[in-house]
This record gives structure tokens, C-alpha cells and sequence, in this order.
């Protein structure tokens, strides 16, 4: 069972290929895919970089080039609920795109013919999540991820994207991440820390914690690798 794990920015893997044994890496498509070993398991870990369409692109890559056969997202959020501070984890059981409007035609936001407005993703990679928090004895929020290509800084729009998704946290890629793996049938889940909260200064509070954030969520991961059968 090969595992792929992917991020959207290069801090967001760092963490996670200076741990990982036997490394191979390989150019293609503009990106660089890394094949390595943990816990005895076959994993292939890359970083999209950001948005919907590079996120798109490196899922569907590391699904049909290097034959994975499910894959975990590790990376950081904005929070969107009071209960999430800096620092703390998010488990998506659904994804929806907050910027994704045909409204002008009668749909609802997020929504276009043939697709859904929120996708599930995989529980059984969901109970390990809850597993290692257990043994951790960390707290771990699971809620809805909106997805967009915007980085939000504006309590507004924050306020816009929970009345209209019931979100909890949001970021730029984890529901293409989900178009792509519902359509080629591989079981998904996307884990992120929190590095901001979406308001005003966003900017700033990303700048300061997006490292130390992306590090909490890459070792969480490596600890759900150890356990997946
Ligand atoms: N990822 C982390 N913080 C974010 C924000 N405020 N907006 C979009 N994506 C993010």
C-alpha cells in the first residue's frame, strides 16, 4: 500500500523528508515527487505549491504516475472557529470551495452541475487520526475545511464562509485535493494546524507560526503512517 502525503508549500513537507528513509527523488511536471520509506511503509510525498489548480495537479500525479493508493495532506489554516488557536489540529470530514459561484443560475455557493457542494473524506484514515490523538493526548477539532483560491485576511468574508458552509477552518487546496481522489476512488483526509485566524492580520500571524504550524501537523502525520494498515 503506497501512501502519498502532500503539502502545498516546501515548509510544509520539510518536516516530513527529514524523517523519511531511502529517498528517490524525481523531476516531473514541473514539481519534485520524493519516493522514501517510513515505518516500513512506501510513501511519495511532494509539495503542490499553492492554490486549487497546483493542488489538483500534484494529487492527480502522485494517484496516477506513482500508483498511490490513498493520500493524507498535512499543512496549515486559517481558523474560522473560536474553538481553534494557533497551533491546534483540524481533521476535515467534509471539503467545500468557498469561491466556487454559479449562483446566477439558481445553485447554491460551491456547487456546479455534476459535483457536490461538500465531499467526505475517508473515515477510517479519520479513526487513526483520533488514535494518535489519543495516545498523544492532543485535542483534535474535526469540522468542515472550505477551500479557495484566496488568502483570507477579512473578518467579513471569514463571517461570509461560515454562514454559508458552517466552516471551521480554511485554506487554499484540501477540497481540489477532494475532487480528485472522490473522482479516482482513493480514500483521502486532510489534517491542518492552525497559523492564523483569517482576520485582519492574518498576514502577519501566518508569517510568525506558519513554520512552527506545519511542523506540528507533519509530525502528526508521521505518527498516522506508523499505524495505517
Ligand atoms: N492557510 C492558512 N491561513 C490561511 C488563510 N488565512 N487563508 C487561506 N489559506 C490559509
Amino acid at each position: 500500500m503506497k501512501l502519498a502525503i502532500m503539502g502545498a508549500m516546501p515548509e510544509e513537507i520539510e518536516p516530513l523528508l527529514a524523517k523519511v528513509d531511502n529517498i528517490k527523488k524525481t523531476e516531473y511536471a514541473s514539481n519534485i515527487y520524493y519516493e522514501a520509506t517510513y515505518a516500513g511503509k512506501d510513501v511519495v510525498i511532494a509539495y503542490s505549491k499553492i492554490g486549487k489548480v497546483f493542488a489538483s495537479l500534484t494529487a492527480t500525479i502522485l494517484i496516477e504516475k506513482f500508483g498511490c493508493e490513498r493520500l493524507l495532506f498535512s499543512g496549515v489554516a486559517g481558523a474560522i472557529s473560536p474553538d481553534l488557536n494557533i497551533g491546534d489540529l483540524i481533521i476535515a470530514d467534509g471539503l467545500c470551495q468557498h469561491d466556487l459561484d454559479i449562483v446566477a443560475f439558481g445553485h447554491p455557493y460551491g456547487y456546479v452541475p455534476e459535483g457536490e457542494v461538500c465531499i467526505m473524506s475517508d473515515v477510517y484514515l479519520r479513526n487513526i487520526a483520533k488514535e494518535v490523538a489519543t495516545a498523544r493526548s492532543l485535542t483534535l477539532k474535526e469540522g468542515i475545511i472550505a477551500t479557495g483560491d484566496q488568502f483570507v485576511a477579512c473578518s467579513d468574508r471569514k463571517a461570509w464562509i461560515l454562514k454559508t458552509f458552517n466552516a471551521d477552518a480554511l485554506e487554499m487546496e484540501g477540497a481540489s485535493v477532494a475532487v480528485v481522489c472522490n473522482a479516482l476512488n482513493i480514500p483521502f483526509f486532510i489534517l491542518r494546524a492552525i497559523s492564523d485566524t483569517a482576520n485582519d492580520d492574518a498576514g502577519m500571524d501566518f508569517d510568525e507560526f506558519m513554520v512552527g504550524s506545519a511542523k506540528i501537523s507533519a509530525d502528526f502525520i508521521l505518527d498516522m503512517v506508523e499505524r495505517i494498515e
